[in-house]
């Protein structure tokens, strides 16, 4: 297995699928490949196609936000990617094959920083850690054991910038429940609702 430097280079210069003809960057993935807690976003938009990271945007700014006032964590301490590295145009939803050709990209990730913990921010994410067809409002509250780590669903902040209110408070809550989850240890064997 070659470093995720290496891997990030390959994503650099991929063109398996269409969306590598509209991107101004690959977004590959930014914070500590040693992290313990790992984020996974759906795809970049305009200012992370611009910029070259994950979340720079609106969005970015309230799971900073939230991370920072919930976990007391910056950018430094956890590693955050998305589920496709190039934006989709107009900022549609990834298509399938889409999701399938970027898949090794996201699961190098994964194995290469090795989190306990997963937190995935909504239903695309979600349904791809996760291998389900539900959405992320029935999937989170709980947390979910997949390959020795804890997966932890929560709402795509942008869904908490429309949503607001209860949006935010569920999404505090899923990120507490991250943080026992790490403090917990990967020995457990099952899947734990609430
Ligand atoms: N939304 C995402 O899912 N990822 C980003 O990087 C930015 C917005």
């Amino acid at each position: 297995m070659g470093s995720i430097e290496t891997l990030r280079a390959e994503a650099l210069s991929c063109a398996k699928c269409r969306l590598s003809e509209g991107r101004t960057q690959v977004v590959f993935g930014v914070g500590n490949p040693d992290a313990a807690l790992m984020f996974v976003g759906e795809g970049p938009g305009r200012q992370e196609d611009l910029v070259g990271e994950p979340f720079v945007g609106r969005s970015g700014a309230l799971l900073d936000r939230l991370v920072s006032e919930e976990l007391g964590l910056d950018r430094s301490s956890f590693y955050i990617a998305n589920v496709v590295k190039c934006r989709p145009p107009a900022n549609r939803d990834p298509l399938p094959d889409e999701v399938e050709a970027c898949r090794p990209f996201l699961w190098g990730q994964i194995k290469h920083v090795s989190p306990a913990v997963l937190v995935t921010l909504g239903n695309f994410a979600t349904r791809a850690m996760l291998n389900r067809e539900e959405g992320v409002t029935k999937l989170r509250g709980a947390r979910y054991r997949v390959d020795g780590r804890w997966v932890v669903p929560t709402f795509h902040p942008a869904a908490a910038l429309r949503g607001g209110g209860d949006v935010v408070a569920a999404m505090r809550a899923d990120l507490v429940r991250a943080w026992t989850s790490l403090e917990q240890g990967p020995s457990e064997a099952e899947s734990i609702p609430g």
